[in-house]
């Protein structure tokens, strides 16, 4: 699957692509290719290209790093040598492709910047190693630097995988059930709420009866009150942010009714 994009133009109707920068080209598909994600590759509802950057790298050891000016640990990437592999992986591709830079100083990845992603044609992805990319490269190709989380990977391969693979199940057709995302946490900016399922008694453990009802509008509100309570109990954050955009709702609704 290391296989590197061509002269090709950009047809509309081509399916989302992931396009890779990385000097481990081996590393992908790696989990991309199993389950889910990997099925929707082989299906053609997205596209996966790699580049590898090491042929980029200056003399005879295709050198890609150098010590930082002003000293300090580590290696930093060749601006020269990032801007050739880019160069190279983004001819063909859509002007207006996301070009990303995995970084731990970035804006944090989350469900809405997932979306965003998965509504436009693919993502170009740089994965960094070392203590990470020269400035001047990140500046002058216009990489937007977004971050996993708040820690510290050795690289960012794996960092591209988890977007990808976020992005991916939210494409048309990946999901056998379209509705199925839709009741997963963040989705309405709430965690999900708690599941359940065989045995109803497990080792004394029962299931809440409500859910064996079969009234789905009890279990509808059984279910928006425990992902709310959940919410509110896990994540202090989301929980503000979702009354705030209920209360505009209900204010919105408000001036509708009074119209
Ligand atoms: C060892 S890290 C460099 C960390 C960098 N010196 C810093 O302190 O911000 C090497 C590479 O891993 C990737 N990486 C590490 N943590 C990441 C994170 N939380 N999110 C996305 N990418 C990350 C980046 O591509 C980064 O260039």
């Amino acid at each position: 699957m290391t296989e590197k994009m061509q002269n090709q133009p950009m047809q509309p109707s081509q399916p989302w692509m992931a396009s890779v920068l990385t000097l481990f080209p081996d590393m992908f598909p790696g989990p991309l290719a199993q389950s889910l994600a990997g099925k929707a590759l082989a299906a053609g509802l997205w596209s996966l290209h790699v580049t590898d950057i090491r042929p980029f790298g200056v003399g005879v050891h295709n050198k890609v790093d150098d010590p930082p000016f002003g000293g300090g640990p580590g290696m930093v990437m060749r601006p020269d040598v990032m801007a050739a592999a880019l160069a190279s992986a983004s001819d063909g591709l859509p002007k207006d492709m996301a070009k990303i830079y995995l970084s731990p100083r970035g804006k944090r990845l989350d469900q809405p910047l997932v979306k965003e992603l998965a509504a436009g044609p693919g993502v170009l992805l740089v994965c960094g190693r070392y203590e990470g990319l020269d400035q001047r490269v990140i500046d002058a190709a216009g990489l937007t630097e977004i971050s996993i989380g708040d820690y510290v990977l050795s690289g960012g391969e794996m960092a591209a995988q988890v977007l990808i693979d976020a992005v991916v199940r939210l494409l048309d057709g990946v999901m056998g059930n379209p509705m199925a995302h839709q009741q997963d946490s963040f989705e309405n900016g709430l965690l999900e709420h708690p599941l359940y399922t065989h045995p109803r008694d497990w080792g004394g453990n029962v299931v809440p009866e409500i859910l064996l009802s079969g009234d789905h509008g009890r279990i509808a509100k059984w279910r928006q009150e425990a992902a709310m309570a959940l919410t509110q109990k896990r994540r202090p954050d989301l929980w503000e942010e979702w009354l705030k955009s209920e209360a505009k709702e209900d204010q919105s609704k408000g001036k509708k009714l009074t119209k």
